[in-house]
């Protein structure tokens, strides 16, 4: 296989780029928004609130922003941020627009993403995820280095997006009053209870060296129905940009599909065979599926005579890391096939050039909560008919192209119409915690654009309170509840930091919660299973998944560091690659989790805390884990299922537990996935009466 140019994005633009930002420049020009450049601008002048709806591929996340650079709505400084659902969108779509300008990322153009901040001071573009803009929000409330934001991809209407749209819309109305000088003496207060006290930001001295002006917001969406969004904002104006789509032959299986991915696997080689040249674009669920069609796909595509090898595979998934995301837009070298082997991030959050076909087994990984039994999983459901056409869509950018549903076309039939908004199907604990250290404390009051479902609030109060970050008056409890907030994590895993500060096992719960943040450190391909399970042997602890991690990242910590005694960085990281791959460890992943875990620790010391070990007292540390996860403690039943204590769920061990056979009493687990059956994920061994020792106020005996 041979292997693309690794793509050093943070290097200066090359000497030699004169061609190609001639045809950068073109592009840019032939796309359909370059048509309406200066009527939007017009808009936006005109409009405080605008919306703006378009076609997938037609310009808006590239363009808008440096139409609006261009058209002087960063004059006295201000900064253009544009908010992305996906980190992976935010990265790429930074790096393809600093191309574009011609400047260094990170300089006039720049992202932030969790853990990775790649703006400066003379950031005037900045790509930036929802949820840390919502972040950046808690540190300066009026958003007063932002001249322009624009609300991207907001027809996802993640939790973070809609959260994000009820602040945006009272720090709007804030800064127009700041802008007209009605303030008040003592403090100003928008809608939705978001209070600036006088001094709190400055509001009305020169901010960043300039006047803080009133703020312009643009909500931008790839669906054509804005009226929601139009509603929510007062009857804000709403414009069209005209996309380009060819058609596209959609195709149905007769049957329904027993194992999707087989069926995918399948489609790609039928194409490969038999179809015109034209890359391919399959849409699956997750990282762990998509790195096993990946081998599923070299392994078959060895056993086909040498000129029909020529297939390259591209994953495309969040936590990617970022070198590796930006070589799926690169084109396929002459004579190959490129297949991109996507999550639903290729649906609408980022164009890829060259696709023709597009598989679509018409499923995608969705967080889902139980309000009555206040649990939130990861379940595999069916997309919805909105989701189908968008993936569809994506076959017909530049030419006629083919897609392949792999479902029988009375199925689609009864897919839901669109998708529900996250707020309506997910745990509402960290949006919360951050209102609250908004001072926004009436959390069912909130001007939501829809409003989370009153159960799941309530729900979610007092998993904060048993958590200890909010006291009985549901008021952020100090320190635990500020602390919390601060941590860019789900109040679960910052609950654990926290406690393990106390129980001196910091240094181990940092390794714990950066592995877990991580989909899948072990990998087991399906023809070395045996092989797979030996070398896992090294690592395991009887005690469970937790312990068995912490092994991993010492051990190959411990390998890194060794190794360079001896070798340069390069050939020490050379090295410990060939480490993972023999000892199926994934490498991507263990690199994201020593990624998360320099950054978590970078935040946990600026708070103060002394990172500390246990030393070998896993006892400590195990009760620990109690401690803050017993929220998720399960007890082990007659018949082998497990009872969530918490909820009453009977659930299963999931294969990949390293306690799958040994199926002890009591266990805590980190998360629940559902697919056919409701699996529980990296678990722990627990002794049952730590429980009301540990955590009296969810177990302890009523008075
Ligand atoms: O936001 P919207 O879907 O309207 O379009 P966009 O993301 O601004 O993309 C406009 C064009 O830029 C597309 O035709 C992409 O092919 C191209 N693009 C690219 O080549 N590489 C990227 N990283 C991002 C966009
Ligand atoms: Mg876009």
């Amino acid at each position: 296989m041979p292997s693309m140019a690794s793509n050093n994005y943070h290097s200066q633009p090359k000497p030699d780029s004169f061609a190609r930002r001639q045809k950068l420049e073109q592009q840019r020009k032939s796309l359909p928004i370059a048509s309406v450049e200066k009527r939007l601008l017009e808009e936006v002048r005109k409009n405080d609130t605008l919306i703006i709806v378009g076609e997938t591929g037609s310009g808006k996340t590239t363009q808008l922003p440096q139409y609006l650079l261009n058209g002087g709505f960063c004059r006295d400084g201000g900064v253009i941020g544009i908010t992305q659902p996906r980190r992976v969108a935010a990265v790429s779509v930074a790096k393809r627009v600093a191309e574009e300008c011609g400047v260094p990322l990170g300089q006039k153009v720049g992202y932030a993403i969790r853990f990775d901040d790649a703006t400066s001071s003379s950031t005037r573009i900045k790509y930036l995820t929802d949820g840390l803009l919502l972040r950046e929000s808690l540190l300066d409330p009026s958003l007063s280095k932002y001249s322009v934001i624009i609300v991207d991809e907001a027809h996802e209407r993640t939790i973070h997006t809609d959260v994000l749209l009820g602040l945006l819309k009272s720090v709007q109305k804030i800064r127009s009053q700041v802008a007209n000088k009605l303030m008040s003496n003592d403090s100003i207060k928008g809608k939705n209870g978001l209070l600036l006290k006088a001094g709190h930001g400055d509001l009305l001295k020169p901010c960043h060296g300039r006047k803080l002006p009133p703020l312009k917001l643009i909500i931008m969406s790839a669906s054509l129905d804005a009226r929601v969004f139009s509603e929510y904002f007062s009857g804000a104006k709403a414009v069209h940009v005209q996309g380009r789509q060819y058609p596209v032959d959609i195709l149905y299986t007769l049957q329904p599909e027993t194992d999707y991915v087989d069926a995918a696997l399948i489609t790609i080689f039928q194409i490969h065979l038999e179809e015109s040249p034209g890359d391919i674009l399959v849409f699956l669920t997750g990282q762990e599926e998509i790195e096993s069609v990946e081998r599923l796909v070299h392994e078959r595509l060895r056993q086909l005579p040498e000129a029909n090898q020529k297939l390259l595979t591209f994953p495309i998934f969040s936590s990617l890391p970022s070198e590796k995301q930006l070589k799926v837009f690169m084109p396929a070298p002459a004579g190959f096939r490129k297949v991109i082997l996507a999550t639903n991030i290729a649906e609408t959050s980022v164009t890829i050039s060259g696709i023709k076909y597009v598989i679509d087994p018409g499923v995608v990984k969705a967080r889902t909560y139980d309000a009555d039994t206040g649990i939130e999983s990861l379940d595999i459901v069916k997309t919805s008919k909105a989701q189908a056409l968008q993936r569809s869509g994506r076959a017909g950018r530049e030419g006629p192209g083919k897609c392949y549903r792999l479902y029988p076309e009375s199925e689609f039939e009864k897919f839901e119409n669109s998708t529900t908004p996250e707020i309506k199907r997910c745990d509402l604990s960290n949006v919360i915690l951050q209102l609250k250290a908004l001072g926004i404390d009436d959390i069912a009051g909130f001007d939501f654009i829809e409003k989370p479902n009153r159960i799941a609030i309530v729900r979610s109060l007092e998993s904060l309170f048993l958590l200890g970050a909010l006291t009985e008056e549901s008021k952020l409890a100090d320190p635990v509840g500020h602390q919390m907030a601060r941590l860019p994590l789900e109040p679960m895993y910052s609950k654990a930091l926290i406690l393990a500060n106390q129980f001196n096992c910091l240094e181990e719960m940092l390794i714990i919660v950066a592995m877990l943040s991580v989909e899948s450190i072990f990998y087991a391909p399906r023809d070395k299973l045996e092989e797979s399970r030996t070398a896992l042997k090294c690592f395991s602890s009887p005690e469970g998944d937790h312990l068995t991690l912490l092994n991993v990242y010492r051990a190959s910590t411990e390998f890194l560091e060794k190794n360079k005694l001896t070798n340069s960085k390069e050939k020490a990281e050379k090295n410990l690659r060939k480490w993972c791959k023999e000892n199926f460890v994934n490498s991507r992943s263990l690199r994201h989790a020593q990624d998360i875990h320099r950054q978590i620790k970078k935040s946990i010391e600026q708070m103060g805390f002394r990172i500390t070990s246990c030393g070998d007292d896993m006892l400590l540390f195990r009760r620990c884990l109690a401690a803050s996860f017993f929220l998720n403690a399960a007890l082990k039943q007659p018949d082998g299922l497990y009872r969530i204590l918490s909820s009453g769920l009977m659930v299963q061990i999931h294969p990949s537990s390293i306690l799958f056979r040994s199926k002890p009493e009591c266990i805590i687990f980190d998360k629940l996935v559902r697919t056919n059956n409701s699996y529980i994920r990296n678990l722990c061994r627990i002794d049952y009466l730590w429980l009301p020792e540990l955590a009296p106020q969810c177990y302890g005996f009523q008075e």
